[in-house]
């Protein structure tokens, strides 16, 4: 994606993405509240699927619903797209946080990100331990390797205020305890979330929006990469390591490229080059507002960013004619 020509295609195609996401997003969001997790993401997948395979790429996608053998569609290695345009990398989560979404809680989305062949990392189904921090700090701030105190004071020194004054955004899970313990030991407090850590990550980088200003914790691999994407575009700093606690997790992380069980990834190795990322509200949230159905049209609410540029553009769209969504 990086002659004249692909260029504007990328600029095109960054449009292009949030029909695919506002599809999966409005696909989703007729499901909300009905406690429902798989029909949900199932609605949400044939969606994004449709929309995708309209797009004018030679697309694989690379992050997706789980592995060839056991997700029937937006596989790992399935080929998306009219074939009619550039080799791209695709990450997706046509509903991110489904448990959300069931619930008809804050915060779930409609999330893909696009990437020249080879630039996103091959992340299998396991977890991650990630750490985020939003624009405008010095780089390097932040570290996987330093203790939660250690990570806050860098951030509240950067930032010219007290640590009590900082508040971190983390997964509301057991396997947290601690992190959670740690936190509030040196006064920070804790924005806990039930789900959705691609929203969690993306919140640090407004704080004065959504009050968070660190991410810590745990959550799925795939979602650390679609974070990572959308650092990428809006700046940020985060690292994210695998959690291959298993011999299956580690051969099946080798499979995929991954050499090095304990490789802590920088953002920039988790999405390189030059990556295009949207996301569509399905439930409100700080960020987005989720789909309004009302009298013959729908409302979408969508967020497009490109890292080249480092553009972030809003898309409100009213949608006339409703039945492009059935
Ligand atoms: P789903 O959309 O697949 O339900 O994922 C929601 C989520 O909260 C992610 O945002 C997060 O990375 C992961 O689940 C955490 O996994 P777990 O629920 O196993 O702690």
């Amino acid at each position: 994606m990086a002659n004249e020509k692909s260029a504007v295609l990328d600029r095109i195609l960054t449009l292009e993405l949030a029909r695919v996401t506002e599809a999966a997003a409005v696909a989703a969001a007729r499901l909300r509240g009905q406690g429902d997790e798989k029909a949900a993401d199932q609605v949400a997948v044939d969606a994004m699927r449709t929309e995708l395979n309209r797009l004018p790429i030679d697309g694989t996608v690379v992050i997706g619903e789980g592995e060839r053998d056991e997700a029937p569609m937006l596989f790992i290695g399935e080929e998306v797209g009219t074939k009619q345009g550039p080799k791209v990398d695709i990450a997706l989560d046509p509903l991110e946080g489904t448990t959300i979404c069931a619930k008809n809680q804050p915060n779930s989305l409609a999330v893909i990100a696009l990437a020249e062949g080879g630039s996103l990392l091959y992340a299998p189904d396991v977890y991650m331990d990630k750490i985020a921090i939003g624009p405008g700090y010095p780089e390097n701030l932040i570290d996987l390797d330093m203790t939660v105190a250690e990570n806050l004071a860098a951030v509240a020194k950067a930032k010219g205020c007290e640590v009590n004054q900082l508040t971190a955004c983390v997964l509301d899970r057991a396997r947290h305890a601690k992190i959670i313990e740690d936190i509030r030991a040196v006064g920070a407090a804790i924005l806990l979330i039930g789900d959705g850590d691609v929203a969690g990550v993306i919140h640090t980088t407004d704080p004065e929006e959504t009050g968070v200003d660190i991410y810590f914790g745990t959550g799925g691999a795939p979602e650390g990469v679609l974070a990572a994407a959308a650092l990428r575009c809006i700046g940020g700093q985060m690292q994210g390591r695998l959690v291959l606690d298993t011999p299956e997790k580690a051969a099946r992380a080798k499979t995929m490229g991954v050499d090095d069980p304990n490789k802590k990834y920088s953002m920039n190795e988790m999405a390189k080059g030059d990556v295009l990322f949207a996301a569509s509200g399905v439930t409100d949230g700080n960020m987005l507002d989720g789909v309004k159905f009302g009298k013959g049209e729908i409302q979408t609410h969508t967020v497009v960013m490109r890292s080249a540029t480092g553009t972030v553009r809003e898309i409100k769209a009213r949608h006339q004619d409703t039945t492009k969504f059935s």
